[in-house]
């Protein structure tokens, strides 16, 4: 029988300047996998129906808003205007808290690597009575970390580090900071804490002690310290890259991706593959990238921001900005870089080309050593080049410009104009009369033409 789901609102801390990360950027904007930190954190936050989200921000903070209502419109935001400790924190957000969600979940925003199911987990207990539960880990090396202190199974307090006796430091069992909370009964909870510590900080691991007073009880789901690894400083941010990408290459290899030599690939948290998909060693793939069936990535290519058709070929040594988009079995080669354009399927881009702001139609050849020149020194143009057509090695499109259907440009053109459809650019017409050439080219066209009526 499926149990009514319960009510829940998450409550993500993410007030801290981050001093330690020494940067002007707020610690949660500091970014694992191409994306930031708070973002990892609101994807694996409970979703859907039932569900409500709270982040609390600094002051001056702004972006850190943007950021949440980018990955979840749904997300209100909270002011902390003085830092006085984590529950403080979490009561910034007292209004929403007020509203009773049967499950009140905190977290850290600078914890990237927690998962949904965690989440899952943590409310179990809350299912079946308890008051709280905490998420705990048994950490390599405890220090900075609230001790859990137990007897038997159940928690009875969280000891922060500064209040530890030499006793109780010695406990490996350590608050990873995320805790769930019954949402009739956590109001009662945080309003009980307060500042009666070395650091003179409202401390939320209290509501553990607070809860037993009350004969509530509090419990502890264990999870694995890579879980659970808070970011302070740019070594740490740069270890849980490292546990990222470890599983995200396992994702990708569980899903039949081919990793010719996984460790040498960097994925972003968004990656999407079809099926049949071979990356080459030394690939990086930033945000916002699809891979379709069959495609094939080779070495050294640098994606971002990009979709790539099915049996496309990319490298070695593309580069995609932004807004590239590849058709179906098209062929991108070495030095290609691609911005903000369409290259429809079947065309070819093999060698050293600069490809900017343009659409290529399918089945078009763009030579060796194309460049579009998309930008005058002032803005930039655009660049249309029809299906069928042919660009020689060298030529340079002066944007805006359009090149029709089966136009045929010259090796070493600088084309200024547009160029009508199955013409050739006047400067190699004259140079293919010179050489008696032009009279062929329209030979071959009026040939294959002829072949694909039929
Ligand atoms: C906290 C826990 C500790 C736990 C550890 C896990 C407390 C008192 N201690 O310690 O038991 O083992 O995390 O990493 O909770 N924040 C605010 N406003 C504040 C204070 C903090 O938003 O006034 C935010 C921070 O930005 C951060 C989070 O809360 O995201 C935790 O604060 P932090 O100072 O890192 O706590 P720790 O000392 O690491
Ligand atoms: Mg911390």
């Amino acid at each position: 029988m499926q149990m009514p789901s319960r009510s829940s609102l998450t409550v993500v801390l993410a007030a801290g300047e981050g001093t330690r990360m020494r940067s002007k950027l707020p610690k949660v904007l500091h970014q694992v996998a191409g994306q930031s930190l708070l973002a990892h954190v609101l994807r694996a936050a409970p979703a859907g129906r039932g569900t409500s989200l709270a982040v609390v921000i600094g002051p001056d903070h702004a972006a850190v808003a943007d950021e949440a209502r980018r990955n979840r419109s749904e997300a209100q935001t909270f002011i902390q205007r003085e830092r006085l400790g984590t529950a403080h924190a979490v009561l910034a957000a007292r209004d929403a808290i007020a509203k009773g969600a049967d499950d009140l979940l905190v977290v850290f925003g600078d914890t990237p690597l927690i998962s949904a199911a965690t989440f899952e987990r943590l409310r179990a207990p809350l299912k079946n009575g308890a008051a709280l539960a905490v998420l705990g880990f048994r950490a390599a090396d405890p220090s900075g970390y609230g001790r859990l202190l137990m007897e038997g199974k159940r928690l009875i307090a969280i000891r922060e580090q500064a209040d530890a006796s030499e006793e109780e430091s010695k406990v490996t069992l350590c608050n990873a900071g995320v805790m769930a909370l019954d949402g009739r009964k956590a109001l009662e909870l945080l309003d009980g804490i307060d500042n009666a510590n070395s650091k003179g900080e409202y401390y939320l691991p209290d509501a553990v002690g607070i809860s037993r007073n009350m004969g509530w009880e509090a419990v502890v789901v264990e999870t694995s310290e890579d879980e659970v690894r808070g970011i302070n400083t740019k070594a740490q941010l740069a270890e849980a890259e490292s546990v990222m990408q470890a599983r995200l290459r396992k994702q990708a290899l569980d899903a039949g991706v081919t990793l010719i030599a996984p460790e040498t690939v960097y994925l972003a948290a968004d990656t999407k593959f079809g099926s049949d998909v071979t990356i080459e060693p030394f690939v990086v793939i930033g945000p916002g990238v699809s891979i379709a069936d069959g495609a094939v990535i080779h070495s050294f290519s640098h994606i971002v921001q990009s979709s790539i058709g099915k049996n496309a070929s990319i490298g070695p040594f593309a580069r995609f900005r932004p807004g590239t988009s590849i058709g179906e079995g098209a062929r991108v080669g070495n030095f290609v870089e691609m911005k903000a354009t369409t290259l429809e399927a079947g065309a070819k881009v093999n060698h050293l080309s600069y490809i900017g702001d343009t659409e290529v139609g399918a089945r078009t050849n763009i030579g060796a050593g194309t460049i579009t020149c998309n930008y005058d020194g002032f803005s930039k143009h655009k660049t249309t080049i029809g299906e069928d057509a042919f660009v020689g090695s060298n030529s340079s499109l002066v944007a805006p410009v359009k090149i029709g259907n089966g136009a045929y440009i010259g090796s070493g053109s600088v084309i200024t104009k547009d160029v009508p459809g199955d013409a050739m650019s006047v400067e190699r017409s004259q140079q293919m009369i010179r050489e008696g050439g032009a009279v062929r080219y329209r030979e071959i066209r009026t040939k294959n033409k002829k072949q694909k009526d039929h």
